[in-house]
């Protein structure tokens, strides 16, 4: 299996939960890593905090301009993981429909946008970051799953319109990530208690589960195309 050593890793969304651990892993197996997203202040405090050297900038993937100005500085990478994405949920009827069309400009043209304009080695690949409910749609998250599938579809089609640079795509179950910081704190503990007692591995997950997952796809050169679901046994119950 290919190295990550001195291999020029992008993380999108490197300053929090997945994308922060892939970043970490990555530093760990020797790559040259530079986290982005949209903070320069959650930039900075993983910079401070990741075990080793990371390049941080600034990029709001929702925003066509701010992904043309970075790609146009930005050196040719061997890897991209696109784990950035933040929006809100709501029922069909009820959301917002700003607020829907916020969620799929982020989540899926955020990623488009990165494919269309970043330059990348061609034995290198992307990670794009799906979830679950593209398998197991529910209530009050119906368009993250329609999202999600679209994002999923998006890495296949690009795995053959980009060929032989390789798409593949992870999709998280629960992740025990910084992304429900805002729920009350006792709430969270009980979703996260109820989700793991329901699943067959009887725990949720961390992030570096799905890092573990997303670092082999970057290395794995025979893989392209594939979405692999660490769920814990999820979409089995
Ligand atoms: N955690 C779960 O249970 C779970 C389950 C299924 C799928 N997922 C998916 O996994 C991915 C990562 O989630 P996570 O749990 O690691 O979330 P997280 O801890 O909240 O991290 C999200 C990261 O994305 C960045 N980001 C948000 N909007 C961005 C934008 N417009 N442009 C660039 N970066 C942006 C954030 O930084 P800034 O705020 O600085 O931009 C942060 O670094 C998401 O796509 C999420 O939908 C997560």
């Amino acid at each position: 299996m290919a190295t990550l050593s001195g291999k020029n890793v992008l993380v999108i969304g490197g300053s929090s939960g997945i994308g922060y651990a892939t970043a970490a892993g990555a530093l760990a197996q020797g790559a040259h890593v530079t986290i982005a997203s949209r903070s320069e202040e959650k930039l900075r405090a993983a910079q401070a905090s990741l075990p080793g050297k990371v390049e941080a900038r600034a990029l709001d993937v929702a925003d066509s301009a701010s992904v043309e100005a970075f790609f146009n500085a930005a050196p040719t990478y061997d890897h991209i993981v696109v784990s950035g994405a933040a929006f809100k949920f709501g029922t069909v009827r009820d959301q917002n429909i700003d607020d829907a069309f916020a969620a799929m400009n982020v989540k899926f043209w955020g990623a488009y946008r990165v494919a269309r304009k970043a330059r990348v080695a061609a034995d290198g690949s992307f990670v794009f970051v799906s979830g679950f409910l593209s398998r197991r749609p529910k209530p009050n998250m119906v368009l993250v799953g329609a999202i999600n599938a679209a994002l999923e579809t998006l890495a296949q089609g690009l795995a053959l319109e980009m060929a032989p640079i390789r798409f593949n795509v992870v999709s998280p179950g629960i992740i025990d990530t910084p992304t429900r910081a805002a729920m009350p704190a006792e709430a969270r503990k009980a979703m996260l208690e109820n989700v793991a007692k329901s699943l067959p591995v009887k725990r949720v997950g961390l992030a570096e589960d799905c890092a573990d997952q997303i670092l082999l796809m970057l290395r794995n050169t025979f893989m392209t195309g594939s979405v692999v679901y660490i769920d814990g046994g999820g979409l089995l119950v």
